[in-house]
């Protein structure tokens, strides 16, 4: 049915106009800016249909029927043409951005953790599972704490057992990880059953089993009626869980300025497991740490009471540790960053 009127002309013209343009729309920007421009609150369709009020009364039902028609149209056609928009924009990303997922992916290469920091959390665990509390101390430390404290005085020949760097008269880069002994104990009181990892630091030239800056892993216990027997105990256990069960460990009557009696551990040879090879230089054993019950005089410097409380206390190298149990010869490689090495501990 036609309507016959201007005002329906008009109407009809402006839908064609806006089918045009919406067919020729090439954006989702173009689109909205055609909904506004013919059916916004302003629009052409809506200014247009503000002149029915000076119609015949008779005409406005049909009138209005057609704005209406028009109106629906319009917006069918703008959602239409925003879907075929959607589409080819979606279409062409595609194509463009094609990936080919039969291509090889690219290979990150994945770090591990240096042999010698493994074989410290180990002993940590190890530790961790005994029940030990796991505890650090300074690198940088006072004279007192490395030496004084651990019964080694100033200007006693004891001290040359450790070849120092000093930053001052009373400053060191700490030798060993023995001061932290002395600080857990001044700092707490009975029962102590602590290990203190961390590095440490010597004058030394270095060799197959020297290096200036090195791993140490220190244990000390303090209680009431702790003694020699708690001390073997511990560290065959430790022995028996880090290199196995079948493999031999000895103690050897030592020497050192904070316990008495003490004692170094051996552990058969890895190579030859004791009977005496070139690897161990002929000795069928080799050195893996010091120990020994804590001297009175240092239980004393922290002000426990001997008489009271004893105790036990050992310091041992990752460094020795790990090649004792992976028959290395030679410590240097642990500091070569050689790959070719480093990735045999994955
Ligand atoms: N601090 C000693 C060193 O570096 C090792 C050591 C020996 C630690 C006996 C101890 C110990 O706690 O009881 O050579």
């Amino acid at each position: 049915m036609t309507v016959e009127s201007p005002l329906a002309d008009r109407i009809e013209a402006t839908r064609t106009q806006a089918l045009d343009a919406i067919a020729q729309a090439s954006t989702l920007d173009d689109l909205e800016a055609l909904r506004i421009r013919f059916l916004g609150r302003k629009g052409e369709l809506t200014t247009a249909l503000s002149a029915m009020g000076k119609l015949p009364a008779e005409e406005r039902p049909r009138i209005g029927a057609l704005a209406n028609e028009v109106k629906r149209d319009l917006e069918r056609r703008l959602e239409e043409r925003e879907q075929a928009l959607g589409e080819e924009a979606l279409r062409r990303r595609l194509e463009t951005e094609r990936v080919d997922v039969t291509l090889p992916g690219t290979d990150w290469p994945r770090g591990i953790r240096h042999p010698l920091i493994q074989a410290l959390r180990e002993v940590v665990d190890i530790f961790r599972r005994m029940g030990y509390e796991v505890i650090e101390g300074p690198e940088v430390e006072w004279d007192e704490y490395n030496f004084t404290k651990l019964n080694i005085p100033p200007h006693h020949p004891a001290r040359d057992m450790w070849e120092s760097l000093y930053l001052s008269e009373d400053m060191l880069l700490r030798t060993h990880t023995s001061p932290a002994q002395a600080r857990i104990m001044e700092s707490r009181q009975p029962p102590l059953r602590v290990i203190v990892p961390g590095r440490c630091y010597r004058n030394e030239a270095e060799d197959a089993t020297h290096g200036i800056q090195f791993l140490q892993i220190e244990g000390l216990v303090v209680d009431r009626g702790i003694t020699l027997a708690d001390l073997k105990g511990t560290l065959h256990a430790l022995c028996a869980a880090y290199f196995g069960p079948q493999r031999k460990i000895r103690f050897r009557p030592s020497y050192f300025p904070f316990t008495e009696p003490s004692a170094e551990v051996d552990v058969a040879c890895a190579v030859c497991g004791g009977a005496r090879c070139r690897s161990c230089g002929f000795k069928g054993w080799l050195e893996l740490l010091g120990s020994g019950m804590v001297h009175p005089n240092v239980l004393r410097f922290a002000g426990y009471d001997p008489e009271v409380y004893s105790g036990f206390a050992f310091g041992m190298g990752p460094d020795r540790l790990a090649i004792q149990r992976y028959a290395i010869d030679d410590l240097r490689v642990f500091r070569e960053n050689d790959l070719r090495f480093l990735e045999q501990f994955r």
